[in-house]
C-alpha cells in the first residue's frame, strides 16, 4: 500500500468556495473569508501596528496551524506589503497535512482578486510540496514561507523558531480535535516568543482552557458574521507547575547573535557559497565573495549539466529528509531560471539494472508519494525516456538536469553580493571583532562574520582542519547531440547518467577516483564514462555512435567532490576544536552528561561544505540554513536533521568514542 501523501480532498460550493470532503467543514467563512481573516487573525494580533513599527532590519515571524489554502498567509503578505518599512521581512511558518493540490489552489486563491498579485507569486513557487519542511522563498526574499508539511504534533516538535503571532486555524474542534490538543498547544507555548500573541476563530471554552493551561492568556473577544465570540490572547510564560522543555544540548545551541555590521565574507564561489551569499544578501546583509579562481563556478560547480537525482532511503534518515526538503528548494529556485538552458525538469529515470536495486526501488516506491517517485516497467521506461532500454526503473517526474554554473549565478547576483575573483584566502584570523582573509602578506579582507564555502579545501584553515572532509575525483564526458539521440527525452541513470542535450551536447557521468589528485581528463575514465553508458542502453550508444568514437579526441572536464564520513553535508557555526574537547572532556567518561558548559565557539566564523554528489540538491537550502544559525530564524529543516548536519557532530563523536 502506498503511504501517499494525501493532498486535500475538496468539494466546491455553487459559489466556487472549497470545502473539506473529509473533515466535513469549510476552509473560510461563508461570508467573507478575507474579512473573517482581518478581523480574527491580524487585528487580533495587531499585525497592522507590529508591521508598522518593524526597523528596516527587523523581521516579524507568523506562526499558523493549518496552512489551507493560504488565504490567512496571503493577507498577512498584503498587510506587510503596505505597513513595513523596505529591509523588514516577514517569515510565516505554516503546517499543513493535506496540502492542496497546485491546481485547488489556483482554483481557490482565483476567488480574491485582490490577493492575485501575491496569490500569483505563491502559485509560481507552490512547486514539489513534500512532506516534511519546505521552504518557500518570496519576493526576492524578502517574505519567507516555511511549511511543515505532515501532521502538526509530528512536525511541530521538530521547528526551531520564536514565534511572534500565532494563528489557530485549524478546522472546527469538535470536527478537527487532533489540532486542538494540550501537547498541540504544549509546543505553541515552547515555541512562543516573549511577547508573543495568538487568536482563533473559535470559543469553544475548552480550547480556551486548554490554551490558559498551556501559557497563553486568553480572552474572549466580539467575533464576526456567524462567530458570537472568538479568542484572543498572548503568551505570558510556561506554566511553572510542567517541566520546562529540555534545551538543545550546548553544543547544538544557537551561538551569540553577532552585533552589529551586517557585513560577511564568503570565501567559494561554487554551489555552497553563492547559495550562501544569497541569503544573507536577502536578509540584508553586504557580502564580499571570495573566489580564488577568474570566474565563479570553476570546480565541482561547473560542469555543463549535473542532475537533480534523490538518492532517497525508505527509513526517513536525516540525509533522506534533508534531500526531499532541499529538492522541493532547488527546484523552486530553479523556476527562476531559463528552462532549457540553464536546466530542464524532464524527469529522471533510475533504471532497475540489477535485483538489489530493484528491491531497493520497490521499498523507496512503497514509502513515498507518486508525484515525487513511481515505478516503470519496461515498456513504460522507454516510452518515457524515448529510448530503447532493458529493464523498468523508478522515475521522479520532478527531477532533470541542471546547468549548475547558471544556478551559481542567479545566486550571486545581489546588489549585495560582491564578487572579488582572483582572491586566494590562505590564512584566517581574527583581530577585535573582524575576522580578517590573507593571501601571504596581503590582507584580501575582512569583516565581523565569515562563511567558509571552499569545499575540501577549508581544511587549509586551522579553525577548521579537523573537519574529516574528502575529495573525490569524478570526470564527465561531453557527447554532441545526433539526429538519433534528440529522441533522448528525460535523465536516464544506472550507475552513470546521461542527460538529454543542452545546447548540442549530453553530459556523461561519472567516474569516481578516491586517490588522484590530477584534474587533467584520462582517457581512461571516459572509456570509464562510455562503459557506464553501454550499461544505460545500448540503443543510446548506437544513437550516439558512441562505439565509433576514439576516446582519446573526447571532451570533459574533471572535478572534486568533497564528502564527509556520514554523506551529510557540514553546515553552520564552528567551535574551537581545541576548548570544545576541554569543555566536554566529561562526555569520554559518560556520554549521557551534558555539562552545563557554554560552547566555545569561533564567533563569527560559520561553514557550509561537504555536499558530495548531490550538491545541487542540498547547497541552496544550506545557505539558507547557514543563514537562519546567523540571523536567528526559523530553521529551514527539522531540529534533528540541522543537528545532523552540524560541524559539531564530529568532535562529539570523537569525544563519545572516547568513552
Ligand atoms: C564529476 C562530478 C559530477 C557531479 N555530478 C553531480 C550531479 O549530477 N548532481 C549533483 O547534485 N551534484 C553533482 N556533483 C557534485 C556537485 O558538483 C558538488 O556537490 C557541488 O558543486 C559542490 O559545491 P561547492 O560550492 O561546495 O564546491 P565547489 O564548486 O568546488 O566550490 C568551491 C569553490 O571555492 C573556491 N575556493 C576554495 N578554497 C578557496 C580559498 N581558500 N580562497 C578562495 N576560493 C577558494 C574554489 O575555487 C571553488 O570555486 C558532481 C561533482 C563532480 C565532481
Ligand atoms: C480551516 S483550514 C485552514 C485554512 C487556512 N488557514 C487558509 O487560510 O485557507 C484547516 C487546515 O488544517 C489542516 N489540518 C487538519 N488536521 C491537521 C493536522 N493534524 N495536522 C496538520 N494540519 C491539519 C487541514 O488540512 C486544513 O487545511
Amino acid at each position: 500500500m502506498k503511504p501517499v501523501m494525501p493532498n486535500a480532498q475538496l468539494d466546491w460550493d455553487d459559489q466556487g468556495r472549497p470545502y473539506s470532503r473529509v473533515f466535513d467543514d469549510v476552509y473560510f467563512s461563508d461570508l467573507s473569508g478575507l474579512e473573517e481573516t482581518r478581523y480574527v487573525f491580524i487585528e487580533q494580533n495587531r499585525l497592522k501596528e507590529r508591521f508598522a513599527a518593524l526597523p528596516a532590519d527587523g523581521r516579524l515571524v507568523i506562526g499558523e496551524t493549518g496552512f489551507g489554502t493560504g488565504l490567512n498567509f496571503l493577507c498577512a503578505w498584503q498587510l506587510f506589503e503596505e505597513q513595513a518599512v523596505a529591509g523588514a521581512r516577514l517569515h510565516f511558518v505554516s503546517v499543513e497535512k493535506y496540502p492542496l493540490t497546485a491546481l485547488d489552489l489556483k482554483r481557490a486563491l482565483a476567488l480574491w482578486p485582490e490577493l492575485k498579485p501575491f496569490a500569483d507569486q505563491l502559485l509560481a513557487q507552490y512547486v514539489a510540496i513534500h512532506q516534511g519542511f519546505q521552504r518557500l522563498v518570496l519576493d526576492n526574499g524578502r517574505v519567507t514561507l516555511t511549511l511543515l508539511i505532515g501532521d502538526a504534533l509530528e512536525q511541530l516538535p521538530q521547528l526551531d523558531a520564536q514565534i511572534d503571532a500565532w494563528f489557530l486555524d485549524g478546522f472546527a474542534p469538535a470536527k478537527n480535535p487532533d489540532m486542538w490538543t494540550a501537547e498541540l498547544f504544549a509546543e505553541l507555548a515552547r515555541l512562543a516568543a516573549p511577547d508573543s500573541t495568538i487568536s482563533t476563530f473559535t470559543s469553544t471554552g475548552w480550547v480556551r482552557r486548554l490554551l490558559n493551561a498551556a501559557g497563553f492568556k486568553m480572552k474572549r473577544t466580539p467575533g464576526i458574521g456567524h462567530k458570537w465570540e472568538i479568542l484572543r490572547g498572548a503568551f505570558i510564560g510556561w506554566p511553572a507547575e510542567i517541566a520546562t522543555p529540555t534545551p538543545a544540548k550546548p553544543w547544538f545551541a544557537r551561538p551569540p547573535q553577532p552585533e552589529g555590521e551586517r557585513r560577511a565574507l564568503v570565501i567559494g564561489a561554487g554551489l555552497a557559497g553563492c547559495a550562501s551569499a544569497a541569503s544573507l544578501a536577502a536578509r540584508g546583509w553586504q557580502v564580499s565573495l571570495l573566489e580564488r579562481h577568474a570566474d565563479i563556478a570553476q570546480e565541482a560547480s561547473g560542469n555543463p549539466q549535473g542532475v537533480l537525482y534523490l538518492k532517497l532511503s525508505a527509513h526517513g534518515t536525516a540525509l533522506s529528509q534533508l534531500i526531499v526538503s532541499g529538492f522541493g528548494h532547488t527546484r523552486r529556485v530553479l523556476e527562476h531560471l531559463h528552462r532549457g538552458v540553464d536546466w530542464d525538469g524532464c524527469g529522471v529515470l533510475q533504471l532497475a539494472f540489477n535485483a538489489k536495486e530493484a528491491e531497493r526501488q520497490a521499498q523507496l516506491a512503497a514509502a513515498f508519494p507518486a508525484d515525487l517517485l513511481h515505478l516503470l516497467d519496461q515498456p513504460e521506461a522507454q516510452a518515457q525516456a524515448g529510448i530503447a532500454l532493458a529493464h523498468g526503473g523508478l522515475f521522479y517526474p520532478e527531477g532533470g538536469w541542471v546547468h549548475p554554473p547558471a544556478l551559481c549565478q542567479w545566486h550571486a547576483t545581489h546588489p549585495s553580493v560582491e564578487l572579488l575573483t582572483h582572491r586566494d584566502v590562505l590564512q584566517l584570523c581574527k583581530v577585535d571583532d573582524q575576522w580578517q582573509a590573507w593571501d601571504g602578506d596581503t590582507l584580501l579582507a575582512s569583516a565581523p562574520v565569515v562563511v567558509l564555502a571552499g569545499a575540501a579545501e577549508i581544511k587549509r584553515f586551522a579553525q577548521s582542519a579537523d573537519l574529516p572532509l574528502k575529495r573525490i575525483r569524478g570526470q564527465i564526458t561531453r557527447l554532441a547531440q545526433t539526429t538519433g539521440s534528440q529522441s533522448l527525452a528525460t535523465v536516464v541513470c544506472a550507475e552513470g547518467y546521461v542527460a538529454p542535450a543542452r545546447l548540442g551536447e549530453h553530459t556523461l557521468g561519472a567516474s569516481f577516483d578516491f586517490n588522484s589528485d590530477d584534474l587533467t581528463p584520462t582517457t581512461a575514465e571516459h572509456q570509464g564514462n562510455l562503459q557506464l553508458l553501454e550499461e544505460i542502453s545500448s540503443d543510446l550508444v548506437n544513437r550516439l555512435h558512441a562505439r565509433q568514437l576514439d576516446p582519446e579526441q573526447l571532451q570533459g572536464r574533471a572535478a572534486f567532490r568533497c564528502t564527509s564520513p556520514d554523506y551529510l553535508p557540514i553546515v553552520g557555526p564552528l567551535a574551537d576544536s581545541h576548548a570544545f574537547n576541554q569543555a566536554y572532556a566529561a562526555l569520554s567518561k559518560d556520554a549521557r552528561q551534558v555539562p552545563d558548559v557554554p560552547c566555545p565557539w569561533l564567533d563569527g566564523l560559520y561553514v557550509n561544505s561537504g555536499h558530495g554528489s548531490r550538491g545541487l540538491i542540498t547547497a541552496p537550502l544550506s545557505g539558507e540554513l547557514l543563514a537562519a544559525w546567523l540571523d536567528n530564524e526559523p530553521l529551514p529543516l527539522p531540529r534533528s536533521v540541522a543537528e545532523a548536519c552540524h560541524p559539531n557532530r564530529f568532535a562529539l563523536r570523537r569525544l563519545i568514542r572516547g568513552a
